[in-house]
């Protein structure tokens, strides 16, 4: 028997195949259940039991071997070109489809991105907050018209409980946990109680900015909005300030900028104004800094806020805010980007 092994390994390893049909007959003729091997194994039975060691380890040598041959060839043989295997190796391969980046992501990070640069980190802070947050450390009085600026969704149980109406709430939690100087950009999701429309939703997403620290100038906001908007509607874009009212800055400024469309020329997108707006900012109240346990007489800071659905629109030409939120594959896949 032990002849027999050795003569089949010997057979085995000579073997050469062409086609893997003929790889197949051999592994079918050698290792599957009615094989050669199979066989031999079944025959092991009948081996005096002196000879079982080096009858069982020659056995084992040889399904090692055939099982080794049988691999050797496939892959041999899939290597090789076309004809043989049957495959066309030169043809392209199955196209994955990836998915794309929403378009207010991309915008987000593009945001986030330029601040980056100027060296502002992100914060993020919670959606769910109490009325000191959302409007008294932001110098909101009581009963004062300007919370009705924000049409707020208050927890019915705890009117003390909203879903914050802007990312300036998280300037209130970055006061509290923040060593000074700060400068930080904060990405949120806010809420108010607003009739959905192609102009309006209930749900939409802001980036704030604020920066304190000694010497903090309007000048320095005004640099870093020019910086900002020529970044992000590129270099020949121009930027006007208003002059504006926010309870929690002062003096409070809204940011236009040049329609990048018309170029100022005026168009349907900037009603012909050749002007787009962009933000609301300003510098930090000093009321709001003294709320928040800063030394309003050693700092001063700016702050600036903006909605990113409006500037994803102005830029994209993109008519229906509803859109973002319906997730249409058709209107999703239209955007792609390196961030
Ligand atoms: N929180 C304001 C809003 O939601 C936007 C804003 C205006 C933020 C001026 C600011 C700011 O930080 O300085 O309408």
């Amino acid at each position: 028997m032990l002849d027999k092994i050795k003569q089949l390994i010997a057979e085995i390893e000579s073997f050469v195949a062409a086609t893997p049909e003929e790889v197949e007959q051999f592994r079918i003729r050698h290792l599957s259940k009615k094989g050669s091997i199979a066989a031999l194994f079944d025959d092991f039975r009948n081996v005096p039991a002196e000879q079982k060691k080096d009858i069982g380890k020659a056995l084992n040598d040889l399904k090692t071997v055939a099982l080794a041959k049988v691999n050797e060839l496939k892959e041999s043989l899939c290597n090789t070109e076309t004809g043989k295997t049957g495959i066309d190796l030169t043809l392209p391969g199955d196209v994955r489809k990836l998915g794309s980046r929403h378009p207010l992501s991309i915008v987000k990070n593009e945001i986030l991105a330029i601040f980056n640069k100027l060296g502002f980190t992100i914060s993020e802070g919670p959606e769910i907050e109490d009325d000191w947050h959302n409007f008294s450390a932001l110098n909101f009085p009581e009963e004062h018209p300007a919370r009705d600026m924000q049409d707020t969704f208050f927890l019915e149980k705890n009117p003390d409980i909203v879903l914050h109406t802007h990312t300036s709430s998280v300037q209130v939690r970055d006061m509290e946990t923040h060593e000074l100087p700060i400068r930080l950009v904060t990405p949120g999701r806010v809420f108010r109680n607003e009739a959905i429309s192609a102009r309006a939703h209930c749900i939409f997403h802001q980036i704030e900015a604020l920066y304190i620290d000694e010497n903090v100038s309007f000048a320095d906001l005004k640099q870093t909005l020019t910086y900002f908007a020529k970044e992000l509607f590129g270099p020949d874009t121009q930027i006007r300030l208003r002059p504006s009212y926010f309870p929690f800055t002062e003096p409070s400024a809204e940011m236009d900028v040049s329609c990048s469309l018309c170029h100022g020329e005026g168009c349907n997108v900037c009603k012909g104004t050749g002007w787009l707006e962009i933000l609301g900012c300003g510098m930090v109240d000093p009321n709001v800094l003294e709320l928040n346990g800063i030394d309003k007489n050693k700092y001063t800071g700016f702050a600036l806020g903006m909605g990113i659905e409006r500037i994803t629109m102005l830029k994209y030409g993109i008519k229906d805010l509803r859109l973002f939120f319906e997730n249409d594959i058709r209107f999703l896949e239209q955007f792609t980007t390196a961030i």
